[in-house]
């Protein structure tokens, strides 16, 4: 009898501890129960949870919110399916190696330090910029934006960027990109799409797929990469925003490509990410988390983002900032008014930017391969030279 209740006592006390481990080491934002969960041979684990236990909806201003599975109308297509020889003209379809059941979605196991080094990292990665301050050092920008118009704003961006895996060490990231963005030095908003090398976050450097979110507020920053933090809601079953894209390009030889873009549901106003040729639908971020990507987007911007927190900025694109072999751009697109494409005919006003140390140009309509393209990149150095 004793030894009996002395076994509980130990079992009971057994279990409070698992939990309360378990509680330590997983984020508490994912650890509940997961349906399914998928390994990858990167040693990655995805937990399949329900669409409505997502961390998406921690955000306040999503308590009750109603996920769309899909949009109200579709996303303009690009049915154009170019053919060329030599190099791959599709883009490449990664997916998880197993789907979530329905109802669920793969969020990427992490541990509750890995939550906190994503945000902290971010919001070094993603200062709220000053531009009074000159805080732009340790950062730069290479590629193509739009120029601003009072008066037109975008509904969506696209295109297909080469995969690179850039050599960037620990302190550096270096990241090929779509963004949207909106607003003031002082309030604005930004959505990115894209790739990027970040060995501080995940102690790998693979190419990984990635989406961010910026929202800043009277100096207030609040955002974060992927699902580290309430706000991307999350509706495909195999697709993750972390997960490694390969193959990676070869300078020189064979190019691979991953096919993204962001696209606004005029009726709700939810920014969608697509992917891949068949432009699937990965999620979307409520446009209420936005001050200025309500209603459409004023800027785009497509190319290279660097950063480091030390003197040496990193290699951008593939490091080569040659026109012919960098990492590039093709199939750029655009949507504003009633939906258009940018294929050279649409009098849209693209500035090119680049510095001493990152490179880009060769900017326009290429015909059906290559569609609007353009290359980027460089091998980075010296901070105080290479910054924006
Ligand atoms: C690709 O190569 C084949 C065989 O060499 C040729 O017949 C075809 O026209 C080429 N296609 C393009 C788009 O260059
Ligand atoms: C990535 O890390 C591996 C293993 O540490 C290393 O062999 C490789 O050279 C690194 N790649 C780059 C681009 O730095
Ligand atoms: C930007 O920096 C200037 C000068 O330090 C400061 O006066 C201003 O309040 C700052 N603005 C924000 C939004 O932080
Ligand atoms: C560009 O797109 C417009 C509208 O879709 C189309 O009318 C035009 O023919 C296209 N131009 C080229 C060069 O493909």
């Amino acid at each position: 009898m004793e030894s009996h209740r002395e076994l509980r006592y130990i079992i009971v006390l057994l279990l409070v501890s698992l939990c309360c481990i378990q509680g330590r080491l997983e984020d508490p934002a994912v650890g509940r129960s997961p349906v399914k969960t998928i390994r990858t041979e990167y040693g990655d684990k995805y937990d399949c949870v329900g669409l409505y236990e997502q961390p998406a909806l921690r955000h306040r201003l999503l308590k009750n919110h109603k996920i769309q599975m899909r949009p109200s109308f579709d996303p303009q297509r690009d049915n154009a399916n170019p053919t060329g020889n030599g190099t791959s003209d599709k883009s490449i379809d990664v997916a998880l190696p197993d789907s979530c059941p329905t109802g669920t979605v793969p969020i990427r196991r992490r541990s509750t330090a890995e939550v906190s080094r994503a945000k902290a990292l971010f919001r070094q990665q993603f200062p709220s910029f000053n531009k009074s301050t000159k805080n732009l050092l340790g950062f730069a920008f290479a590629g193509i934006t739009t120029r601003y118009e009072p008066s037109t704003v975008y509904y969506g961006a696209g295109g297909m960027v080469s995969i690179n895996n850039p050599a960037a060490i620990n302190g550096q990231i270096s990241s090929s990109a779509i963004s949207l963005e909106g607003g003031s030095p002082e309030q604005y908003s930004i959505i990115r799409v894209g790739w990027m090398v970040n060995i501080d976050l995940y102690h790998d450097n693979l190419t990984r797929l990635y989406a961010a979110w910026v929202q800043v507020t009277n100096g207030k920053q609040t955002g974060c990469y992927n699902t580290y933090c309430p706000g991307f809601v999350q509706t495909d079953t195999a697709i993750a925003l972390d997960m490694p894209l390969v193959p990676v390009s070869v300078v020189r030889g064979p190019q691979y490509y991953i096919k993204l873009s962001v696209t606004q549901d005029k009726s709700t106003g939810y920014w969608w990410l697509n992917y891949g040729d068949e432009e699937k639908r990965i999620g979307y971020w409520p446009s209420s988390l936005f001050t200025d990507l309500a209603n459409g987007a004023p800027g785009l911007r497509w190319g290279g983002t660097v950063s480091s927190s030390s003197s040496v900025l990193p290699q951008m694109g593939n490091g080569d900032n040659g026109q012919y072999h960098s990492a590039h751009f093709r199939h750029v697109k655009l949507q504003y008014g009633a939906g258009t494409s940018l294929n050279g005919t649409i009098a849209v006003t693209l500035d090119v930017m680049q510095n001493k140390c990152y490179k880009s140009g060769d900017n326009y309509y290429k015909g059906e391969f290559w569609g609007y393209s353009f290359y980027f990149g460089g091998n980075g150095g010296d901070v105080t030279q290479c910054s924006y």
